[in-house]
């Protein structure tokens, strides 16, 4: 009888290790893909699994426990007999094996399938794209997760690859995947590892200013950016210091700069505007009627608000100096902070090379810009560029080092998207006004930004007057210059259009 047991013992003991066996080997790789996710291990499972393998060696060490009896009074699930069976036939190591080890395995198999079914498409996505690095590695999507209504996280481990392979295929990724591409960045914890923010639905295509600004304006120094994917996003100019608003005409510069502008005057107390629009003040004429603005709209004038805000800067560094400080901090130091905004700045900068004197005038206001960028963090003062273009010959590349904010609305060429992103989305954005490529350190992210009607923008100023105007001045100094003084000198400022001008009058003259 004894013997007989024995081997239905063995028996049972064969064929259970048979499945461990078998599941182990067909589902090994996805039990092994459960395992190694880390999403799996929450605290709750772990406590779970615990309470529940605790559960089960009690039940099968209690021997006085009537687990015949219980097992069969389930009946309408397991054979009848089977639990008696089961107690007197299969040795306790087993049991426990068939009700833990088994439901275990099968619970990370279950969960490596499930990820493996929910990756399934864009693993398929990224194989189109033949991403690979020189040893012929291909990038693997370990897990996607939802977060948000309408957004999924891509956790991709690619070893060796350049994250701006990502970033110039996101036209490619975005078909493959069938979903926007809103954001790829490097996992900061581990550098193997980037996330792709994915999302199923589009950007608004218009985003009004007024909503916006009552929602998210409450800091100082803090202006809109725009609607992204997840977040309205806010940029707070003590964090960012200098700003370039960059794309092709048409795509939203002038318009970006000028609620910028407005968020800032809206947000903060204590400022000075110097703001320099050769296209003869068109663009930011709105803020005119502010005492704390002064608009240049003549090369002479631009060079002369420059001249003055760096003379200002040397005597914040000479007061820094004596009172032993290393940054101005406007409201103990009792000074102002100072926006220098240049739209077109490249209109500035574009040395005319037939006139020996604008392109004296120009090469001193690229210097001059230069030492804003490079020095005016510590001195409170901040610059905001706007330019259809930055290349070498527009914004000097010593301006553009001590810049890494950027407003990057579309551009016409993947080259000077290379050149003003470092990678192709702002060529590859849709030709929607207003929407554009925030891009902050290693972040680029697509946004909507917020429309600033004219008319709204003049109330806006209607609004800001008694801050600026009003009797309680909110200003700590004085103005820097009143450019009602500042006179052309003859001839040196003209420039190449001028000069063409000139000759076709002459000619008219003479006929
Ligand atoms: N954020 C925006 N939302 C909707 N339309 C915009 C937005 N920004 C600009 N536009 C539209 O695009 C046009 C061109 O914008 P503008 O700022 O003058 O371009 P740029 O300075 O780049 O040449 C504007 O006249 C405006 O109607
Ligand atoms: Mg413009």
């Amino acid at each position: 009888m004894s013997e007989q047991k024995n081997t239905q013992d063995n028996d049972l003991i064969t064929r259970l290790a048979l499945i461990v066996g078998v599941m182990g080997g067909l589902f090994g790789g996805l039990i092994l893909k459960g395992a190694r996710r880390k999403a799996t291990w929450t605290w709750g499972r772990i406590n779970a699994w615990f309470f529940y393998s605790m559960t089960v060696t009690f039940f099968v060490l209690a021997h006085n426990l009537n687990i015949p009896f219980f097992i069969d009074s389930l009946s309408w699930i397991f054979p009848k007999g089977l639990g008696e069976w089961v107690y007197f036939n299969v040795p306790r190591g087993m049991q426990f094996t068939v009700l833990v080890v088994i439901p275990f395995l099968g619970w990370l198999g279950a969960i490596g399938a499930a990820v493996s079914l929910r990756v399934r498409k864009y693993q398929v996505g990224l194989d189109h794209l033949g991403l690979r690095t020189s040893s012929n590695l291909k990038p693997v999507v370990i897990d996607s997760f939802r977060v948000g209504e309408h957004q999924k996280r891509l956790l991709v481990r690619a070893i060796g690859i350049d994250i701006n392979d990502f970033k110039n295929r996101k036209g490619a990724l975005e078909s493959a995947f069938n979903a926007i591409v809103e954001d790829i960045r490097v996992l900061e914890n581990d550098r193997q590892f980037i996330e792709i923010l994915l999302s199923e639905k589009s950007l608004p295509t218009l985003v009004g200013y007024d909503e916006m600004v009552t929602k998210h304006l409450a800091a100082p120094y803090t202006f809109l950016v725009g609607q992204s994917l997840g977040e309205f996003i806010v940029g707070n100019l003590l964090e960012l210091h200098h700003m370039i608003v960059a794309g092709s005409t048409g795509g939203g510069k002038s318009f970006f700069f000028k609620q910028a502008l407005m968020g800032i005057a809206e947000s903060s107390k204590h400022i000075q505007f110097y703001l320099i629009d050769l296209k003869r003040g068109v663009e930011v004429k709105i803020f005119e009627r502010l005492d704390n603005v002064r608009i240049a709209k003549e090369a002479h004038e631009a060079i002369a608000i420059l001249t003055a805000v760096v003379d200002e800067m040397d005597k914040r560094f000479k007061f820094l100096e004596e009172k032993g400080l290393t940054e101005i901090v406007p409201d103990r130091d009792k000074m102002d902070r100072i926006v220098v905004g240049i739209d077109e700045a490249s209109v500035l900068f574009t040395i005319e090379k037939s006139s020996r004197s604008s392109k004296a005038a120009a090469q001193s206001a690229r210097d001059l810009t230069d030492r804003i960028a490079k020095l005016g963090r510590a001195a409170a003062i901040h610059l905001i560029l706007a330019t259809q273009k930055v290349v070498k010959e527009t914004i000097d590349t010593r301006v553009q080092t001590n810049i890494n904010a950027r407003m990057v609305f579309r551009v016409n060429t993947v080259a000077s998207s290379m050149t003003v992103l470092g990678n192709k989305m702002a060529a590859e954005l849709p030709e929607i006004k207003g929407r554009g490529i925030w891009s902050v350190g290693s972040k680029d992210i697509v946004v909507q930004v917020p429309r600033l009607s004219p008319e709204e923008a003049n109330d806006r100023v209607d609004d800001l007057l008694e801050k600026f105007n009003g009797t309680g001045k909110c200003q700590f100094g004085p103005m820097l210059l009143d450019l009602d003084e500042v006179q052309p000198k003859k001839n040196i400022f003209e420039t190449h259009s001028d000069k063409k001008v000139q000759v076709v009058n002459d000619k008219v003259n003479a006929s």
